[in-house]
């Protein structure tokens, strides 16, 4: 794999742009999901990779764990501090770091846990190399990642149009595949398990959620205000109709549509 520090830097900079925040709030029952799906128990140690402003983090902390959370954004764990203060949590340990080289112990989790995080990490293998590595013997996992298919994969797809993303890269929807997952995971964890569902509603409308993803959502947000007028006004007005009445599959009973992760019964 090539050397991705540069684009690294990159990735900060689109996920501090925006206001990801009131996306992640947003979607919150993803979070909600996969700490469920993760059985998270009171007093186990729980690492939430990836975790942005907090949303996994503080739920699997209001189900009494001991957590962890790991970010490669520092303007977004700012605001995940903030959210765990005002929670009353000051127990967190927030931690600026990168999914592909942990700065974490062997085994140090018994569960990890990750909601449209570690999908982003470029080196695939590296992070699920480090999924495996921090979570203790008996321990678990539970990831959850767009697909390709649906809402979020399908808007990526369009803004790829118009910013082409890097070659070499793999997309980070292949976490949303099945057989890519458990390759990439390999032997790992002794057994997988994958569930598709939709993401509960996220706005009332298509054009709600295009609007929304233009404002705030870093990697759409940073592509429409990198391009020249005509583009991006192009850009709103594809990513407006996706979900719309031509689409085979719409934005506004459900959001999102598929999300794929292993559960609980993931023990190494
Ligand atoms: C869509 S956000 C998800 C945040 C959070 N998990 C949630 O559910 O709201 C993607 C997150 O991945 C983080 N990220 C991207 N690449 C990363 C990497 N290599 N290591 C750690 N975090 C990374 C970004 O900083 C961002 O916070």
């Amino acid at each position: 794999m090539p050397d991705f520090t540069e684009l690294k830097q990159k990735h900060r900079t689109v996920w501090a742009s925006g206001d990801y925040d009131q996306i992640a709030r947003g979607i919150q029952a993803v979070a909600d999901h996969v700490v469920r799906s993760g059985c998270i128990r009171t007093g186990e140690r729980v690492l939430d990779i990836a975790c942005g402003t907090g949303n996994t983090a503080l739920m699997a902390r209001a189900r009494g764990a001991v957590v962890a959370g790991v970010d490669l954004t520092p303007e977004l764990l700012a605001v995940a501090r903030r959210r765990a203060a005002d929670a009353g949590y000051s127990d967190i340990t927030w931690i600026e770091g990168d999914a592909e080289n942990l700065p974490l112990p062997d085994g140090g989790f018994g569960a990890v846990v990750s909601s449209c995080g570690l999908m982003f990490a470029p080196d695939q293998q590296k992070a699920a190399n480090e999924v495996a590595r921090v979570t203790s013997k008996d321990g678990r996992i539970a990831i959850q990642a767009w697909t390709r298919e649906g809402g979020v994969g399908r808007m990526f797809k369009v803004t790829n149009e118009y910013i082409p993303p890097p070659s070499g890269v793999p997309s980070p929807f292949e976490w949303g595949d099945e057989a890519k997952v458990k390759w990439l995971l390999g032997s790992a964890f002794k057994d997988y398990q994958f569930e598709r569902y939709d993401c509960p509603e996220f706005a009332d409308t298509p054009e709600q959620v295009a609007d929304s993803f233009i404002d705030r959502y870093g990697p759409t947000h940073r592509a429409y205000h990198s391009l020249k007028a005509s583009l991006s006004t192009n850009l709103f007005n594809r990513t407006r109709c996706l979900g719309g009445p031509d689409d085979d599959r719409r934005y506004d009973i459900v959001m999102m549509d598929d999300f794929i992760y292993g559960e609980p019964q993931l023990l190494q």
